[in-house]
């Protein structure tokens, strides 16, 4: 996991750098590093924790730099294990992003070195060593050492002897550009949208070099093939806190016009998918992680009841790894924020060889994911900075919700006036959403009075399970709360045990079939002591005498209620987070982007 920045060619090259980084945070935090080329040497500096806004860097002159964020895979969060990785005399530096899953068999067949680090990384800067000293150029060695590499990993290297930056990618992202003198290489385009205007992805196994003469790409037998660049959209004025304490919070706020934006930019005739195909459809398997498969889960009732087509929601991790069955007329979506989540990249892979229709649900243009999927469906959240996602749920949701109408109404199933009145609902969303943000203050209260608890259970049911597991997710990533989500009725199959006067339990109870039975779930927690939360309809007096506290969100269409009764689980994780301490926007061992599996 871990970002990776480096540039050459101008004398800014430091600062250049450690922005990139910044930029690039998201991909990991717990430590960062430098290496500067200057009068053929590399000064290297290493630190643990996030990268500062100004570090101090030696004042020397270097025109060729690489840096490193990190999110430990192989080795704690120390400077000895923070990246760059060098070769023993100190002349070859290496950055890298992924795994490399042979690292041990390697390290074997070079006794006569003694490793500094415990990470998978610094073998290759002695291998490329070994290799150089064997005779080859560095371009050659990196191609022949890549090839003896087995995972998923993205590698900049420099040469304290050659004014030249490799890039090489396999599986893991890299995009590089250029102003005609100065080059940069970096993990994403985000980084990469402060310093020029287009971006060459690589593919897998090509390899890139950045010299004076300008880019120069290779594919993986070292053969050069021409250079494609596209247009990367400029994303870094997003990235500033209007006035709040935390973009988690700022992020939540923008709900309602995110996903207004979100259904404006929806067009619902596009070609979504062939009709041929449509009317073949068997099955809709989504695939995410996080946040993102929640919102997967969410989907699956809307799929199922508008557009009646079965749906599986799977775990990106897991599919992958069953040998899945899958057939010419099922239709993948994968869901993913970053697009850059190395697990939902690598299911949609096999989904792909074997033959599936892939539509992409993504926050980000450009991303991995969204160059591997036939159809993408932008999701409009603008960059999301917390780690904890919030306004790229909602727009998921409301993608989602438009893809099982898009559905319904090529499959008759939905007539063209039903189908516009349930997208004026849609629009209704973003003003309840407002409303139930106003529940701010008192939700504050609440987490007043539970932030010492360090237990806590979540339950819905239907639209509202994947809710409660939401709600969950949300409190365990950024208070350090333990927390589960569980189905109301599956409480009585174990999780009762659980409940005291010291288990509060945050229940969703929403007047829809199965409120009494809910009823009935909150009725066993007093009986039991437990202290209930109710999120239910504004109005509702009747629950709100069943429980200790109720936060009442605002109605709308049952199906869509989902998009209110998450956002008082959003605010009541963010309070509680604030009263512990924590570091809301980036909570200890998580990474806005998961790019290992
Ligand atoms: C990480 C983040 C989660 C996120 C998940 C999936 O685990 O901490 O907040 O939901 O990745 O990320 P994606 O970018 O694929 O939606």
């Amino acid at each position: 996991m871990c970002g990776l920045f480096g540039t050459r060619g101008h004398p800014e090259v430091a600062s250049s750098v450690i922005k990139g980084l910044q930029d690039l945070s998201y991909r990991g935090y717990d430590s960062w590093g430098i290496a500067l080329q200057s009068g053929q040497e590399l000064h290297v500096v290493r630190d643990i924790g996030l990268v500062p806004e100004s570090p101090q860097l030696p004042t020397i002159s270097s025109s060729l730099a690489i840096g490193h964020t990190r999110w430990s895979t192989h080795g704690e969060p120390t400077i000895a294990n923070a990246h760059p990785h060098t070769s023993v005399d100190g002349k070859i530096a290496v950055v890298h992003n992924g795994i490399i899953n042979n690292y041990q068999s390697l390290k074997d067949s070079l006794p006569h070195i003694s490793f500094k680090s415990d990470t998978d990384t610094e073998v290759v800067a002695h291998l490329l060593d070994e290799a150089c000293k064997g005779g080859l150029s560095l371009t050659e060695a990196l191609r022949q050492v890549a090839s003896r590499l087995s995972g998923r990993f993205a590698l900049l290297v420099i040469d304290s002897r050659d004014d030249c930056l490799l890039a090489y990618r396999q599986g893991s992202p890299v995009v590089a550009g250029t102003d005609g003198t100065r080059q940069w290489i970096a993990s994403d385009t985000f980084a990469l949208s402060r310093c020029c205007e287009e971006g060459i992805y690589l593919e897998d196994e090509q390899l890139l070099v950045a010299d004076a003469t300008g880019m120069h790409l290779y594919n993986g037998s070292g053969e050069s093939i021409p250079i494609h660049a596209e247009p990367i959209s400029s994303q870094s004025s997003a990235h500033k806190k209007e006035g709040y304490d935390h973009f988690m919070r700022q992020e939540m706020d923008e709900q309602a016009a995110v996903i207004h934006r979100t259904t404006q930019a929806w067009d619902r005739e596009q070609p979504l998918l062939p009709m041929p195909f449509v009317q073949n459809l068997k099955r809709i398997i989504i695939l995410g992680c996080g946040t993102s498969w929640h919102a997967g889960l969410v989907a699956e009732y809307w799929l199922e009841n508008l557009a009646k087509i079965p749906v599986e929601v799977e775990y990106a991790s897991e599919f992958r790894y069953r040998d899945p069955l899958i057939y010419s007329n099922d239709c993948i979506i994968a869901i993913s924020q970053s697009g850059e989540t190395a697990d939902t990249n690598a299911a949609v892979s096999v989904a792909k060889e074997k033959g599936a229709t892939v539509i992409a649900l993504c926050n980000t243009p450009g991303s991995t994911l969204t160059r591997m999927a036939d159809t993408v469906c932008p999701t409009h959240a603008g960059m999301e900075i917390g780690v904890a996602s919030t306004k790229a749920f909602t727009t998921q949701l409301t993608v989602l919700y438009q893809i099982a109408l898009w559905l319904a109404e090529r499959k008759n199933l939905l007539n063209s006036n039903s189908c516009d009145e349930k997208h004026l609902a849609l629009r209704q969303v973003p003003e309840a959403v407002k409303k139930a943000l106003k529940a701010d203050s008192e939700i504050k209260a609440i987490a007043a009075d539970y932030q010492h608890h360090n237990n806590a259970l979540y339950l819905g049911r239907g639209l509202h399970f994947p809710i409660a597991l939401e709600g969950a997710l949300k409190l365990k990533e950024v208070s350090y709360v333990h927390a589960e989500g569980y189905p109301a009725a599956e409480m009585k199959h174990g999780p009762i045990a659980l409940i005291d006067e010291e288990m509060p339990v945050v229940v969703i109870a929403i007047q829809d079939h199965t409120y009494e039975k809910v009823l009935a779930n909150i009725a066993e927690i007093k009986a039991r002591r437990g202290k209930v939360i109710a999120i239910g309809l504004a109005g509702d007096e009747h629950l709100r005498s069943q429980c200790d506290h109720m936060i009442a969100v605002p109605a709308l269409p049952t199906e869509l209620l989902p998009f209110v009764t998450v956002v008082p689980l959003q605010l009541l994780a963010y309070h509680i987070a604030v009263y512990r301490d924590c570091n809301i926007d980036k909570p200890r061992n998580l990474a806005k982007s998961v790019t290992v599996e």
